[in-house]
């Protein structure tokens, strides 16, 4: 008999005998037959820029941590976690799980825990038919099943801790990461999370965010308007990547005459109602038809949009909805987390939603 090459490391005697499979061979096997560490994790955010210290404090946690990363919208909680799990997969050989709550959606509500753990089960490769039907149940079996794993789980969103606690695994070997707009002071007091509010991006990270993407030379030119900018955009990364978007699509304009076009600050000390002032400059850039577009997304559960889909929801060709897609990312009003995957910030979402109760979208059949 003719073996293929290789056949003798799996304990087979090429030359026609025949011996047992040696025990390490068995065991190769019943690895192979393991399924792949779940990696559930975004890409990372195009440009990711500072952070050091928080990454250096993630780094710190010790197995078992629960870290809780608060602060408001588009202040880049998510970013952070998501680059920290892929600065630090070689810790987590057992995959890195990850769930979006949906805790400040405005358009679906918050994902119930028993949903959640319905998902973390299956990510770790639990058929259907043996996830229970009951969350004390769901929650047990999780929790079996991280005993000996060395995971990281990052919980997106979470809203309020009754909605994070179910999720806890409790395990020795695993790290948990939750994001909250709010304190969750239930889970840093009952269950020892560790809170760390994120900042505003220092005015230094700031400008190598916006260097980044308009090239260090562009930057290094005009630096009062980009304090300018820094300032219009409240040091919020979400808005100072669309301001960057803008920006880059307009390589010859001076960055002080763009500044110029954001508008006057509303001198209302609210950062978020001076950074509506950048979304709205990004949208008024928009084609008309990727504006109704992006109205029409203030209405949907826009999380994970593929252009498959878009065209069902907005009347479109795929062909279509894949260049409106583009045009949507390019603008930063959407962000591509994975290849043909994209998802809408809640308060771009909200603000398209503002937009749409006084405009036509794209569903209202005037395309
Ligand atoms: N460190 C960073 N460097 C570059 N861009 C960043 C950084 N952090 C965030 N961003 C940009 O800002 C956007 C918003 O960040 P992110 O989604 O992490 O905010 P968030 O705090 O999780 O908001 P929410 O509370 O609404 O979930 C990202 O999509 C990304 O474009
Ligand atoms: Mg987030």
């Amino acid at each position: 008999m003719v073996y293929p090459p290789g056949m003798e490391s799996f304990g087979v005697d090429v030359s026609g005998g025949y011996r047992l499979p040696r025990p390490e061979a068995l065991m190769t096997e019943f690895l192979l037959l393991k399924p792949a560490a779940p990696e559930q994790l975004p890409r990372d955010v195009r440009g990711f820029t500072g952070r050091s210290a928080e990454l250096v404090r993630l780094d710190a946690l010790a197995d078992g941590a629960i870290a809780l990363l608060t602060g408001p919208a588009g202040i880049g909680k998510t970013a952070l976690a998501v680059r920290w799990g892929h600065r630090a997969a070689e810790r987590f050989p057992d995959g890195q799980l990850f769930v979006n709550l949906r805790g400040f959606d405005h358009v679906v509500p918050p994902m119930e825990p028993a949903e959640a753990l319905r998902r973390l089960l299956t990510a770790l490769g639990v058929p259907t038919r043996r996830v229970p039907a009951g969350l004390d149940e769901r929650a047990a079996l999780y929790r079996a099943e991280m005993a000996d794993r060395r995971a990281l789980v990052v919980l997106d969103n979470a809203g309020v801790a009754t909605q994070v606690r179910p999720l806890l695994a409790a395990a020795r070997n695993c790290v948990t990461v939750v994001t909250c707009r709010n304190q969750l002071t239930g889970l840093i007091v009952r269950e020892g999370a560790q809170p760390a509010e994120v900042p505003p991006l220092a005015p230094a990270e700031a400008a190598q965010l916006l260097g980044h993407r308009l090239g260090p030379d562009r930057v290094a030119g005009e630096t009062l308007a980009v304090a300018d900018m820094i300032d219009r955009c409240a040091r919020l990364p979400l808005a100072l990547s669309l301001a960057a978007a803008r920006a880059a699509g307009r390589p010859r304009r001076p960055l002080a005459d763009l500044v110029g076009e954001i508008g006057a600050p509303t001198g209302c000390g609210h950062p978020h109602a001076d950074v509506r002032a950048v979304f709205a400059w990004s949208y008024r850039a928009l084609s008309a038809t990727a504006a109704r577009l992006f109205r029409m997304l203030g209405r949907h559960p826009a999380h994970d949009l593929t252009a498959t889909a878009t065209a069902g929801m907005a009347g479109l060709t795929v062909g279509q909805a894949t260049v409106l897609l583009a045009e949507l990312a390019r603008a930063g009003l959407l962000s591509e987390f994975a290849p043909g995957r994209y998802s809408c910030h809640d308060l771009l979402r909200t603000y398209a939603a503002e937009l749409a109760s006084t405009r036509p979208t794209l569903s209202s059949g005037t395309a």
